[in-house]
């Protein structure tokens, strides 16, 4: 008998590699409150590539700084331990999925190019609602699509990267995805965090990024990554007057939007979503030098 879909599936997110034994040490050191820098320096010194990346990016334009940053620990207090364990997840993330970038194919790079600037948009909204570690925002953002690359290593035949990894997942694709592999990408993903051993806000938010209102905890998180996705979608597809007006845009993206925001008590206004979505289209020129770091 042929294997079903939810079978494969399941198997190769059981058979995905685990992350480098330093993704570990990290996340238990910055959640101990009596970690210090020294502590967080030790867990990351093994990994030399992590290190030098941690340094790039310490002295990376986005974080400008006059004086150099040489030594990790400075690198450290500079970014400050959230930062340093978004890194580090980034990396590791975007790295297990290394053999898909070794086939430097566009499409995987826009796929990239979109995640990135999802991460970006993820932080600009946290940071507008003073919301705490929004780095955490930025990996949301930044993985939030992992589970596509899941399915296109489970189905290289049938999951097309033209079809599946291109354009924004609305109700109808995600409701093809589910009848023909019996699973979403948004799913996918939220079991591998958990395969990972991935704070569960995390999780969450990569599960519930396309049904914010079925996530078990009431914050904000998989709705912040929900918009941003769709900010991401509309900075990286159209030029701004092809766009309009920013909220009719993502209305018509998402139906419901507006309502969902409403029931997370988060506020919904049209000045805003015009703000955000300008600062994206920002942050976008500048932080690509970030992007090539963390992937490489
Ligand atoms: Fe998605
Ligand atoms: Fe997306």
């Amino acid at each position: 008998m042929k294997e079903s879909h939810y079978a494969r599936i399941e198997k190769n997110i059981e058979s995905f590699p685990s992350l480098p034994s330093t993704v570990a040490e990290v996340m238990s050191v910055v959640n101990n409150p009596d970690s210090s820098a020294k502590d967080l320096t030790q867990a990351i010194l093994p990994d030399q590539s992590m290190c030098v990346a941690i340094l790039k990016i310490a002295n990376s334009a986005l974080y400008g700084r006059p004086k150099k940053v040489s030594s990790l620990e400075t690198a450290i207090t500079v970014l400050g331990f959230d930062e340093i364990q978004n890194i580090v997840l980034s990396r590791s993330v975007m790295n297990s999925f290394g053999s898909i970038f070794d086939r430097n194919d566009e499409i995987i790079n826009n796929f990239w190019d979109h995640s990135f600037t999802c991460a970006l948009a993820g932080k600009v909204i946290a940071e507008h609602f003073s919301i705490s570690s929004p780095g955490r925002f930025f990996i949301g953002g930044l993985i939030h699509d992992i589970g596509k690359l899941a399915m296109l290593l489970t189905f290289p035949e049938e999951y097309t990267a033209e079809k599946w990894l291109t354009g924004l997942s609305t109700g109808k694709k995600l409701e093809e995805e589910r009848q023909q592999f019996a699973i979403t990408h948004a799913e996918v993903g939220g079991r591998l965090l958990q395969k990972w051993n991935f704070p569960e806000s995390l999780t969450n938010a990569l599960n519930f990024h396309h049904s914010p209102l079925d996530s078990p905890e009431n914050h904000g998180f998989p709705i912040i990554v929900q918009l941003a996705d769709v900010l991401a979608h509309l900075c990286s597809t159209y030029e701004k007057d092809e766009i309009g007006d920013i909220e009719s845009a993502i209305k018509k993206l998402v139906p419901g939007i507006e309502q969902t925001w409403h029931h997370f008590t988060l506020p919904w206004e049209k000045l805003r979503l015009e703000m955000w979505y300008n600062w994206v289209v920002i942050e976008r020129q500048h932080g690509s030098s970030i992007l090539a770091i963390l992937a490489y």
